[in-house]
């Protein structure tokens, strides 16, 4: 006998199936013997035909139960030593979403990009137009270094606004900067065995780079980039590096220190990695050419994001391998796949091809600067003399050093936080000894100029109170 919960949430098939299962596996329903039939249990419970219908049809296709050519089910004779008996679960823990993240009145994290900038109309019909043409092609596998299209467009908007000289070949579609390094690690462990990295830099290729077993070491940064002398003197063999707008100083590496970064890598088979991330976002005078460009048969790793001008949540990025290099790619990785959606991808060569992107760099670059300008503004204002700005002109941030006895940084960031401020650590980027005046990462690409100006109003305040605070 089933008893069946009409005014139950799950349906009358599904709670007969498993009271039938459960009997089959405890065995209180021996093996061959044979079921009620479809038309017996909906006379008996009170069902359609379909209750039990659907109940055995689940059940067979399962192995519970067979079917017999018009003798009907019976069931199936399983071996109770592996099957499992406990079909009274426990009750399941439930499992909770993560947390939402604070939400912050002003958010001066440096990734954030404006929140009502994503071109959604654009983007949407150029992603419907890939779907209908290449319907095929999303039935395969994509090519390891990602769509072809992707990187002819790619190659070419990177020759003209970046000066890049490569070919479509040498460009690898990437999901973000993390995976352009793991590849380029891989690649090059047998060869290469320590990183010079920028200090204070963006903290993710000391961690992909230590993941890989390579020694890191930090150089010493200044207005003319990476220290090339504190370079030449270490054992490294590869030099990651970002020249055009160095996170987070902002620098500018001038044209001499390049040529003298490009002579150090063409002596014993070093390289060099640029990591041109943002800089398509120049406010002032024009930009600044590659690296890459100087020396195109040079041992440099060119990359690049389309997270700081168009989305960080996409995950499309790109790197142009040097060409000495493309066999041994091709080699390790014969046997991987496109980790990138190839949706995306052609949905991104479209947008491209159709001029959407230029002109989303246009207005973007519009959009922030007024951003930028509102916070040098705000800045002046409030803080007056006793802060200095560093690395303004460019990209999503500016670095704020507050000379003297100032509090420090753990300090400022909690006070901030209990204000309804999210400020991100500066000393994160440091990988060797924090800095010796306390300074501040701001990013101004998640605010509107209101809520910029309102932000450093209140940061300038917190930072004030506490210097009174404590007696300075
Ligand atoms: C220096 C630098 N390079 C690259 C990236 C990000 O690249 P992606 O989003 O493509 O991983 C960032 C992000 O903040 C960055 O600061």
């Amino acid at each position: 006998m089933f008893i069946l919960d009409h005014n139950g949430q799950e349906p009358l098939y599904k709670q007969l199936y498993k009271q039938i299962r459960a009997r089959v596996l405890s065995g209180k329903m021996p093996a061959h013997s044979k079921l009620p039939s479809v038309r017996d249990l909906a006379a008996e419970l009170a069902t359609s035909r379909n209750t039990g219908d659907g109940a055995y049809q689940e059940l067979a296709a399962e192995g519970y139960i067979y079917s017999r050519e018009r003798s009907g089910y019976f069931v199936s004779a399983l071996d109770h030593h592996t099957t499992p008996l406990a079909v009274k679960h426990a009750p399941r823990k439930q499992s909770r979403p993560p947390e939402p993240l604070p939400a912050y009145q002003y958010d001066f994290h440096p990734a954030r990009l404006d929140p009502a900038s994503f071109p959604a109309a654009q983007w949407r019909s150029c992603f419907l137009e890939c779907l209908r043409e290449s319907s095929r092609e999303f039935s395969q596998y994509g090519d390891l270094s990602g769509d072809w299209g992707l990187r002819s467009n790619l190659q070419q908007y990177l020759e003209h606004s970046r000066g890049v000289i490569c070919e479509p070949e040498q460009i690898i579609i990437c999901a973000g900067l993390q995976q352009s390094l793991d590849l380029v690690a891989h690649l090059l462990r047998a060869e290469h065995a320590t990183v010079a990295v920028e200090d204070p830099g963006y903290h993710l290729p000391r961690a992909v780079f230590r993941n890989n077993l390579f020694g890191i070491v930090p150089i010493a940064i200044g207005p003319g980039g990476i220290g090339l002398e504190a370079l030449r003197a270490s054992d490294c063999t590869i030099a990651y590096v970002t020249p055009s707008h160095q996170l987070p100083m902002g620098y500018v590496m001038p044209v001499a220190n390049r040529l003298n970064l490009i002579d150090w890598a063409g002596t014993g088979d070093k390289l060099i990695i640029e990591d041109d991330y943002d800089s398509e976002l120049r406010y002032h005078g024009k930009p600044i050419p590659s690296l890459q460009g100087l020396r195109p048969d040079g041992n440099i790793i060119y990359m690049g994001t389309f997270s700081k001008v168009l989305s960080p949540a996409l995950r499309l990025s790109y790197m142009v391998l040097p060409r000495p290099l493309l066999a041994g790619f091709r080699m390790l990785y014969r046997d991987y796949f496109s980790t990138v959606s190839l949706l995306e991808q052609k949905t991104m060569a479209k947008f491209m091809a159709q001029g959407y992107w230029e002109r989303h760099v246009r207005r973007m670059r519009i959009i922030y600067q007024k951003k930028h300008d509102a916070m040098l503004e705000a800045i002046n204002r409030h803080f007056g003399s006793r802060a200095e700005i560093v690395g303004q002109g460019a990209g999503l941030h500016v670095v704020l050093q507050l000379p003297g006895e100032t509090p420090g940084e753990t300090e400022i960031i909690r006070t901030a936080a209990e204000h309804g401020i999210n400020l991100f650590p500066f000393s994160g980027t440091c990988a060797t000894a924090a800095p010796a005046t306390t300074s501040l990462l701001l990013g101004f690409g998640g605010m509107d100029a209101a809520e910029i100006g309102q932000g450093i109003a209140k940061l300038s305040k917190i930072t004030g109170n506490i210097q009174c605070n404590t007696g300075q």
